[in-house]
């Protein structure tokens, strides 16, 4: 058994990694620890009082991955609710779709009974208002909404960007392998956007016959390499999970266009051996690990490569 998760969703781990080590399936047990993630008001890039987009609307993504059956659950551009990735692994268990997005997302939830939320907080608005008070010219303070949002559009940077998205990994006691993650995406993201957290193949992959990968940071570029699936290839082709996790890391180096800034790739294999490294990254990485030989969950520095 094993969890793995990004330093982002630490709150959560130790939760995650006591329903792991008390025989609970392992994908349910990372959708708990996530949750609790997902409710920190400490934590602006995940769930309640993450950084809005630039309309000021917590627009929210998530996914899960079931290695065992590849059965995945999606969903997208979510508000109003408070656990987007327990909306999604409700998509994977109670209909026959992999992703929902938007208005169709918030249906599903209301139509399951999802608990609703209203995500915006004083400090997140707080922190949206200070970003459009900084970017705006005094004609678009007028106008605003009612402006081009693509003029302002480079101006999308995270006032943290040390930290991202919540991934975690799990192999449970029979060895199913589980990915999920939840993510609010780019603080004062063009309404909309997605980025590699719901998509299944990008931001998160998990086959229990190999291993699984999860991806933070720059999900236009984890789109655009596959990373995640990518990484669960290479280990079916005998590669080690290190290597693995280098050779996506060098499809991503190969972007030469768009927009290129740092990713993070989690990794482990289905024997338990894992990886995690920071592609490109401009600060320590850290990343959490609980097995079961441990006293705690434990944290770790992940390599960081430059490519
Ligand atoms: N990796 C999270 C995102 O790009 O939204």
């Amino acid at each position: 058994m094993i969890l793995l998760a990004n330093y982002e969703g630490r709150s959560g781990v130790e939760y995650a990694a006591k329903l792991l080590a008390r025989g609970e399936n392992g994908l349910r047990a990372i959708v708990e620890g996530i949750k609790i993630v997902e409710s920190n008001l400490d934590i602006h890039t995940v769930g309640m009082s993450s950084w809005p987009n630039i309309l000021g609307q917590l627009q929210l993504d998530a996914a899960v991955m079931d290695g065992n059956t590849r059965r995945t659950g999606a969903v997208g551009a979510l508000r109003n609710y408070k656990h987007p990735v327990e909306v999604a692994y409700r998509v994977m268990t109670d209909i026959d779709h992999e992703i929902l997005v938007g208005d169709g997302a918030e249906r599903f939830a209301h139509e399951i009974g999802a608990v609703t939320a209203v995500n915006e907080t004083n400090s997140s608005l707080t922190a949206w208002r200070k970003h459009l008070e900084n970017v705006l010219t005094a004609e678009q303070k007028q106008l605003f909404p009612n402006i081009r949002l693509l003029d302002i559009k480079s101006q999308a940077v995270d006032p943290e960007k040390l930290f991202d998205t919540t991934v975690y990994l799990s192999i449970d006691h029979e060895a199913r392998i589980s990915t999920a993650t939840s993510t609010s995406g780019w603080a004062w993201k063009y309404p909309g956007r997605l980025g590699d957290s719901p998509i299944i193949g990008a931001g998160s992959y998990a086959d229990s016959r190999y291993g699984a990968c999860a991806c933070t940071h720059t999900g236009e570029m984890s789109i655009r390499a596959g990373t995640a699936r990518s990484v669960v290839l290479y280990l079916k082709m005998g590669l080690s999970v290190s290597d693995a996790v280098y050779e996506s890391a060098r499809d991503l180096a190969d972007l030469k266009t768009g927009y290129l800034d740092e990713v993070t790739i989690h990794a482990v294999d289905k024997d338990g051996n894992y990886k995690v490294i920071g592609l490109n990254s401009s600060e320590t990485i850290r990343y959490v690990v609980w097995t079961p030989s441990m006293s705690a969950p434990q944290v770790c520095e992940a390599e960081i490569i430059n490519l």
